[in-house]
């Protein structure tokens, strides 16, 4: 697989594309589980092999509640890309961790609410790029785009940010349960710090993170089990450690709090299991 491979396919399906996507679909390391495809097995999704499944349900033996908060992960995403299209009017957002399409992806909210929303999506994991078409099915008023590439390379993504977007205007960095994906001995800190430095000011992040303090004795059984069976390793945090990755932004109501509280829009979804930490920051 080539690193850093920008995808550009058309709405149009053709033959080229298709066999392009079955070559990447057969050059997948199927015997190990993936959390892109572990995470789609908890949504319920088909995009899964059985090693996943297999990481999938041994996780959920530790922690139960693993699909319902994956789903309240997703819910978050939409209620904090509506809110950054609908009421700060931003119209550029880099989706890194973007995983294998749902519903409610990123562009999809961000062009309902505003149809010239450009967003550039951006993940490792080539199960991801075999589904891109889903991913730059844009509005013709708006633009997305797809890159392969690795958030611990993060001069690559604003390369790639650069080209595709106009980093002049502000941008909206979402960072939705990846982070947990970087361990501290990797800087997680220096490499947000990068990404948010490449962007001008009125731009935002937006983080959710698998918290080390909510359900704490079942998570930390989670993290052992998929530490054990995963090929990306997992660090859960506690909300200072999160709290720190906004360091010099200013964070938004309701602040970091648990994704299921972050600007619900029932009592019924702020109830909902969600062992995450998640808040939006805007850079002044
Ligand atoms: C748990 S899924 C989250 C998907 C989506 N952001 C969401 O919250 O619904 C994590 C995604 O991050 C990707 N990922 C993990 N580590 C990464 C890295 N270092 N660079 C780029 N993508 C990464 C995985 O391939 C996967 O698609």
């Amino acid at each position: 697989m080539a690193f850093g491979r920008k995808v550009t396919f058309m709405a149009d399906e053709s033959d080229d594309e298709e066999q392009a996507r079955l070559r990447v679909i057969e050059s997948l390391d199927t015997g190990v589980a993936h959390v892109a495809r572990v995470y789609n097995f908890w949504l319920g999704g088909k995009d899964n092999f059985a090693a996943d499944r297999a990481a999938g349900e041994q996780a959920m033996q530790a922690f139960p509640a693993i699909a319902l908060s994956a789903r309240s992960n997703r819910a978050f995403l939409a209620r904090a890309v509506h809110f950054l299209a609908n009421e700060v009017g931003i119209r550029q957002f880099l989706d890194v961790g973007t995983g294998i399409p749902s519903a409610n992806n990123t562009h999809e909210v961000a062009q309902a609410a505003a149809p010239d929303s450009k967003v550039l999506y951006v993940d490792k994991d080539p199960i991801v790029l075999a589904h891109a078409r889903a991913l730059l099915a844009s509005n013709p008023e708006g633009a997305t785009a797809y890159v392969e590439a690795d958030l611990r390379d993060p001069d690559r993504i604003i390369e790639a940010a650069a080209a595709e977007l106009d980093l002049g205007q502000p941008v909206a960095l979402m960072l939705i349960a990846i982070l947990h994906h970087i361990g501290d001995d990797e800087d997680p800190q220096r490499i947000i710090a990068r990404l948010t430095d490449a962007l001008p000011p009125g731009s935002y992040l937006t983080i959710s993170h698998a918290a080390s303090d909510i359900n704490a004795e079942a998570m930390a059984k989670m993290a052992a089990s998929l530490n054990q069976t995963m090929a990306e390793k997992v660090t859960f945090r506690d909300r200072p450690a999160v709290s720190r990755f906004f360091d010099g932004l200013d964070l938004v109501e309701p602040g970091l709090v648990q994704a299921s509280k972050w600007r619900p829009a029932s009592e019924e979804e702020a109830n909902r299991p969600a062992a995450l930490w998640a808040g939006v920051a805007r850079k002044n």
